[in-house]
């Protein structure tokens, strides 16, 4: 479909469909550059879709923050039926999103601490501001090189769609409005209340199908929904224990245990700038020889237990100093452990 929005926005080409938009490629004809813009399917003025697109509209039009799409304009597009659609004119992000990244396989160990750490921060922002993005998953974080000499990867984050203010009152978060139940957190499974905790879920169960290149709660909507609820993710000792760690907390059932974003964003960040962690020191089940042990575990007191970490990690390792931040203990750097992330 091309077509010309606001006699301005020449459409291209589709880039992606979600469960409420098309988002097309599209030339600003007024500023000669190439712009996303997110075309809402047609809705009515009263309902739900509609409250939906208001929502984000006015979010995105006061939030600013590189790890953020950008939004430039909105206006209203009339089709030749006479339907009435809401469109979003966004930055381009020339890359692919996450959802189609990871079906090539997992990502590095050292990648994902970086992209980790930048969306941590991106929702330490949103957070500050009251809001809570409620739909952190693959298909929402957008992947882009910043040139062509560039080293690595930097995520934005997008689709505000059912995105709310903290204090605002709950509204409906049926399915209908949620693609996928692959991330949610367990307390939006359930219906209640949220708070930034839940992003911080979402973004733990992202991270670590980043690690793993699988769905730590895959299947249709009901079933995945429900397993949340019965079960923790399972987090592979595999990864380490600073992987380990980060991702038990992450994903705790109780939002009260989960980390701040800010906390998160400073552990990976740390910890990946500095190349001292958040590497795996293990190697996956088909690759790795029966009981491979994982190497520089240090054990942080009071986290091994309710959240599912349960036998078989080695204890050879000792508590060697280390920081905390919040409620996070931020381990030494293993000394010995070698780096295969
Ligand atoms: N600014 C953008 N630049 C490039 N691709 C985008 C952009 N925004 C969205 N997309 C693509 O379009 C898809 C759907 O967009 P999204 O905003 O998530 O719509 P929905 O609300 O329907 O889920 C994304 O998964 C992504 O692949
Ligand atoms: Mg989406």
């Amino acid at each position: 479909m091309d077509v010309l929005l606001a006699e301005r926005y020449q459409t291209t080409s589709l880039l992606g469909v979600g469960g409420a938009a098309s988002v097309y490629r599209a030339v600003d004809r007024n500023l000669c550059r190439d712009v996303a813009i997110k075309i809402f399917n047609p809705t009515t003025s009263d309902d739900d879709d509609y409250r939906r697109q208001h929502t984000e509209t006015m979010l995105l039009s006061t939030l600013n923050h590189p790890g953020l799409v950008t939004l430039h304009d909105a206006g209203m597009y009339e089709d030749a039926d006479g339907h009435a659609s809401g469109f979003l004119v966004m930055e381009l992000i020339d890359g692919e999103d996450l959802r189609k990244l990871l079906k090539k396989g997992p990502l590095q160990a050292a990648e994902v601490a970086q992209v980790g750490a930048d969306l941590a921060d991106a929702l330490a922002y949103i957070h500050a501001q009251g809001v809570v993005h409620r739909d952190v998953k693959p298909a929402n974080i957008l992947m882009f090189h910043s040139g062509d000499n560039d080293t690595r990867m930097y995520p934005k984050l997008t689709d505000f769609g059912i995105a709310r203010m903290v204090d605002a009152t709950m509204a409906t978060a049926t399915g209908a409005t949620i693609g996928t139940a692959n991330y949610l957190s367990p307390e939006q499974a359930q219906g209640a209340a949220v708070d930034g905790s839940s992003d911080i879920y979402s973004l733990g169960l992202v991270l670590l199908e980043c690690l793993t290149g699988e769905k730590a709660f895959p299947g249709p909507i009901v079933e995945a929904a429900l397993a949340r609820l019965l079960r923790d993710p399972g987090v592979p000792l595999w990864l380490g224990p600073d992987w380990v760690e980060l991702l038990t907390l992450m994903t705790a059932r109780n939002p009260l245990k989960r980390p701040s974003a800010h906390d998160v964003a400073l552990l990976l960040r740390t910890h990946s700038d500095d190349g001292s962690g958040f590497s795996i020191v293990g190697l996956p089940p088909e690759s790795a020889p029966a009981a491979a042990p994982a190497v520089g575990h240090f054990p942080l007191p009071g986290l091994v237990g309710e959240s599912g970490i349960t036998g078989g990690i080695p204890t050879g390792g000792m508590i060697t100093g280390g920081v905390t931040t919040g409620n996070l203990h931020i381990p030494a750097p293993p000394s010995q452990a070698p780096s295969l992330g």
